[in-house]
């Protein structure tokens, strides 16, 4: 398929040799897996979806002024993105209880949380991600406290936003994940940017109205109709039509 060299093939994508010194170009696969890639499936057409989707959201947050890897979408399922150095965290920002946050404190899923909560987990499939404290992230050097101060203060801001842009078509933001990374601006100094992609994949979102579960939790917990869901979240965000076809709007050369 490409003549490009595959720098990682992961789960959801595999990430090539971008065109220029410092990019990357991200594939967004059909591959579908949950529980620590104990669970697998194919479900056709989640790549090009997620692609859009990710898309979409990251090129706003840039208009919003949160500095992303986000250059352009090359074609259904690739991007082009600025190559980072990935902070081995995943960031989550939490809303409304659901998932390891409900099991852990007895919450009851879709309670509302006092306030929206951030919490840090380390990126190891091998440890299957657990949760760390800022004492962690700054002994083992993952991150620095001014780092992890910035990954909240972004994280806090996507949220705000994406809260906003999804009750807006209807949709309730339960909780995301977020991957950051270093770039090294011309004097060497570091620079922490919002990377990896933005997906059902990564969120929890709800039908404001039914709580009906338009996110990975239908592959999760076998409900069936997966991309049926993303391609609902993307047709209320204005990226589908509603025949089903993605817009041509914004599309490659
Ligand atoms: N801009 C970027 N530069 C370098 N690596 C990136 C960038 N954005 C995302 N990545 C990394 O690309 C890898 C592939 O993505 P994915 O298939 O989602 O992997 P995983 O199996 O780790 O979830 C991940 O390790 C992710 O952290
Ligand atoms: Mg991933």
């Amino acid at each position: 398929m490409s003549r490009r060299k595959m720098l990682y093939e992961g789960k959801a994508k595999i990430l090539y040799e971008g065109p220029e010194p410092g990019t990357v170009v991200a594939y967004f696969k059909d591959d579908a897996t949950a529980f620590n890639a104990q669970k697998k499936a194919v479900l056709e057409g989640k790549g090009v979806l997620n692609n859009r989707i990710s898309e979409y959201i990251m090129e706003h947050l840039g208009r919003m002024g949160i500095p992303t890897h986000f250059i352009k979408r090359l074609n259904m399922r690739e991007q082009l993105l600025r190559e980072v150095e990935i902070i081995p965290l995943e960031v989550v920002v939490r809303n409304v209880a659901a998932g390891s946050i409900a099991k852990r404190f007895g919450l009851t899923e879709g309670d509302a949380l006092p306030r929206s909560i951030v919490e840090f987990y380390y990126k190891n499939d091998d440890l299957e991600d657990p949760m760390v404290a800022e004492e962690h992230v700054t002994a083992f050097n993952w991150a620095t406290t001014q780092d992890m101060d910035e990954m909240i203060a972004m994280a806090l801001r996507v949220n705000d936003f994406m809260s906003g842009m999804f009750a807006a078509v209807g949709i309730r933001l339960v909780d995301f994940k977020l991957e950051f990374g270093r770039v090294y601006d011309q004097n060497d100094m570091p620079r922490v940017i919002l990377a990896d992609e933005i997906s059902p994949d990564s969120c929890r979102l709800w039908d404001a109205n039914t709580n009906e579960k338009l996110d990975k939790d239908r592959f999760r917990r076998d409900l069936g109709n997966v991309t049926e869901a993303y391609a609902e979240v993307a047709r209320r965000l204005g990226i589908m039509k509603e025949n089903g076809s993605v817009t041509e709007e914004g599309s490659p050369e």
